[in-house]
């Protein structure tokens, strides 16, 4: 008998929204491997909570004039919805702000103290001596020593992922204040994490059947050698230390949410009534982790170390550890301005669309892109226009007819069908088991194709006025095929699959597990309902406005006009001449070899004397205007949020309004950006943010 499962995603941050990235690498393949256990009858929970504690959110916080608190709990409420409105389907979902999560983690704290495995040591914390406090993690930027990143943070780089320190970092600067930041001597609390190398090695290497990304990554830094680690942090907003002198300090939020797994399967089974209900699932089953890969490290190296540590939790069964979800060839990131959140997308489409294209692409191997064109292309050729189609067909056929479907004899064909089936319940099984959930759709897909070419072959609506006796039999295995489809189909499309057995039963499949398959159950096919819809409208958003990087090869005041310029712009393929206000604000000399960003598709107007064959772009605010500019090369298109300009009209001034193009923060940078669709997002050049000149405003207006 298999043991029982827990199931845990990495615990979102309460600082953004869930976007379609997340979903894809952790909350989706989470949720469809519960329902999976669900319909193959094993006993799982699905565990997961927010991660509220840490420098992110505070340093949030701190720039919002908000306390920490009051952004966790709006995120909080807000996740719950997201995670509802999409069927993801947590036995418990709780938060690390939770007084027995902050206990059990001080427990949990102290018992490796009194094991040995924590020392206290002298260590150089970032100070800024304008704010006077000690400046953890990500209250430190700077630029990347591995990549040459310019707004690299103190915990990690963004752009090659290296996890830094921020004594790593060239030029580190204070986040709040943007001053220089000085080291001082401070103590802190390590864990000796360097002991457990040749442990973790030994480990790692023998998960024989766990995915390269989540073996190679971890041995390599391993390798590399394992250093012990701060955990502890100068700050305000976490897990408070209970030992006397250690007032000001609190735990490092990745050794305390890392625990929130423990915390709250615990907290899952006191609610249900049986404290010790946890170690059921722990102790003699298997725990499985998703997340993307930018956790691997925590949850190869660190949580397994902490686990081992204490010798009281065991270490993790399988840690699956997804690549990316891209969108036009970038990582998905709120922060940064790339792609759509959850709830942008369910504007747009049904759950069960977006459940449904999102496996078909989960970045189990490699990125992934996602593509609302591809979206609406699979949806409904697949779901909708095959199994949707079927289910149609066949309770439509029933219906019209008058047909019960009745189990007599099998005949030859009806044995093959269900021989089929079975065989592919069996591969599917195996493939989930192993967590390759787009090849065992792919599998199910191949399956509604034979059970359609059945249906079509069987000529139902010619056996009928032949032999009304056969027809039945023939409907209800036909039906029977369907069943398999659609237990299988539920652990990626839930609402759905509930539908579809309501179709043919009136009853939902919550429940309902394979062992039913065996049963020579009765068919009650209903009115016959249209279950998939196919998608209608899921075209990108217009971005009217072709952007162009151009430099500026020749300037000269404006012979009939004071406060214009007359410049010439190389736009790469061809050279443009431009007006431009903004005399009282560059000299001619600082302008000449710039590179700028130009609307290259605006209608010419002659202004003064000439014309003016398009506009640049600058920012707005009291002290004047700022220039937007890059290091890309010419004739660079630059988009919105990776969103390319998808129109060949020429435009006017009040289009680009639309646009509300301003200057406005993300990742702690003033950087350009505009509304498209529903979501602000960054001006890009390339894969590069593009630049506003100068220190400009917040919230400056660009035109
Ligand atoms: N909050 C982290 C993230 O969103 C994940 C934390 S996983 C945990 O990347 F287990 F440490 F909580
Ligand atoms: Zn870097």
């Amino acid at each position: 008998m298999p043991g029982k499962i827990v199931i845990n995603c990495a615990l979102p941050y309460a600082n953004n929204s869930i976007h379609i990235g997340h979903l894809a690498g952790a909350y989706l393949p989470g949720d469809i491997f519960h329902r999976f256990n669900q319909i193959s009858g094993r006993d799982s929970i699905f565990i997961c909570g927010t991660d509220e504690f840490g420098t992110p959110i505070a340093l949030q916080a701190e720039k919002e004039g908000k306390t920490p608190k009051e952004i966790v709990d709006k995120y909080y409420r807000e996740f719950n919805q997201t995670f509802t409105d999409m069927d993801i389907k947590f036995d418990y979902f709780g938060r690390t702000t939770d007084k027995k999560h902050e206990q059990f983690v001080q427990n949990f704290f102290e018992d490796l103290e009194k094991k040995g495995y924590l020392e206290r040591r002298m260590a150089e914390s970032a100070f800024c001596p304008r704010e006077k406090r000690f400046l953890p993690d990500r209250y430190v930027n700077g630029k990347c020593p591995n990549c040459g990143y310019e707004s690299a943070r103190g915990d990690q780089c963004d752009e090659c992922g290296r996890t830094n320190d921020p004594k790593d970092l060239i030029n580190p600067v204070c986040a709040l204040c943007g001053g220089p930041a000085e080291f001082r001597e401070t103590i802190h609390i390590f864990f000796k994490f360097s002991e457990f190398s040749g442990f973790l090695k030994e480990w790692l290497e023998s998960k024989k059947d766990w995915r390269a990304n989540v073996k190679s990554f971890p041995l390599n830094i391993i390798e590399g050698g394992l250093r012990d680690l701060a955990i502890t942090r100068d700050m305000e907003w976490g897990v408070k230390l209970k030992e006397k002198g250690m007032e000001g300090k609190r735990i490092y939020v990745w050794f305390e949410a890392l625990l929130g797994y423990l915390s709250n399967a615990m907290e899952y089974s006191e609610k249900s009534g049986n404290k010790e209900l946890w170690k059921e699932y722990y102790d003699d089953g298997e725990t499985y982790y998703f997340l993307g890969k930018d956790n691997i490290f925590f949850h190869t190296i660190f949580l397994p170390a902490m686990h081992q540590a204490s010798g009281k939790y065991p270490l993790p069964y399988r840690v699956t550890g997804n690549e990316y979800l891209r969108f036009k060839g970038q990582k998905f990131s709120k922060s940064r301005g790339i792609g759509f959140t959850v709830n942008d997308v369910l504007q747009l489409v049904d759950k069960d669309s977006l459940r449904y294209y999102i496996s078909s692409i989960l970045p189990e191997t490699s990125d992934s892109d996602f593509s609302s064109e591809e979206m609406k292309e699979k949806v409904n050729s697949e779901l909708s226009g095959k199994y949707g189609n079927l289910l149609n067909r066949v309770v439509t056929f029933a219906r019209n007819k008058n047909v019960l479907p009745i189990k007599r004899e099998s005949d030859q064909a009806d044995i093959e069908l269900i021989v089929k089936m079975e065989k592919f319940r069996e591969d599917y099984s195996a493939l989930m088991g192993k967590i390759e959930f787009r090849k065992a759709l792919s599998l199910w897909l191949d399956s509604v194709k034979t059970v359609n070419s059945y249906f079509n072959d069987a000529k139902p609506w010619d056996l009928i006025k032949a032999d009304k006796k056969i027809t039945e039999s023939k409907l209800w295995h036909i039906l029977k095929a369907v069943e398999y489809l659609t237990l299988a189909i539920f652990p990626f499309v839930p609402s759905g699959a509930d539908r579809a057995w309501k179709s043919i039963h009136g009853s939902s499949i919550e429940n309902v597990n394979f062992s039913h398959l065996a049963e020579t159950c009765e068919f009650t096919p209903s009115e016959s309902a249209i279950i998939f819809r196919k998608l209608e409208i899921v075209d990108e958003p217009e971005n009217q406005m072709n952007l162009i990087v151009g430099k500026i090869t020749f300037a000269e005041y404006h012979p009939n006009a004071d406060s214009l310029l007359h410049l010439k712009i190389d736009l790469g393929s061809h050279e443009i001449d431009l007006v431009a206000g903004i005399r009282n604000y560059y000299t001619l000399e600082e302008l000449k070899g710039k590179r700028i960003i130009v609307v290259e598709n605006l209608k010419h107007a002659k202004i003064r004397g000439i014309e003016s064959q398009g506009m640049l772009l600058a920012a707005q605010d009291s002290k004047g205007a700022h220039l937007l500019t890059t290091n890309e090369k010419e004739g660079t298109p630059v988009t919105i949020g990776g969103i390319k300009c998808n129109t060949d009209r020429k435009i006017d001034l009040d289009t680009l309004k639309i646009y509300e193009m301003r200057a406005d923060e993300v990742d702690g940078k003033i950087v350009p950006t505009a509304i498209i669709g529903r979501n602000r997002l960054s001006l890009m050049a390339g894969n590069k943010n593009v630049e506003v000149d100068g220190n400009v405003e917040q919230k400056s207006i660009i035109r």
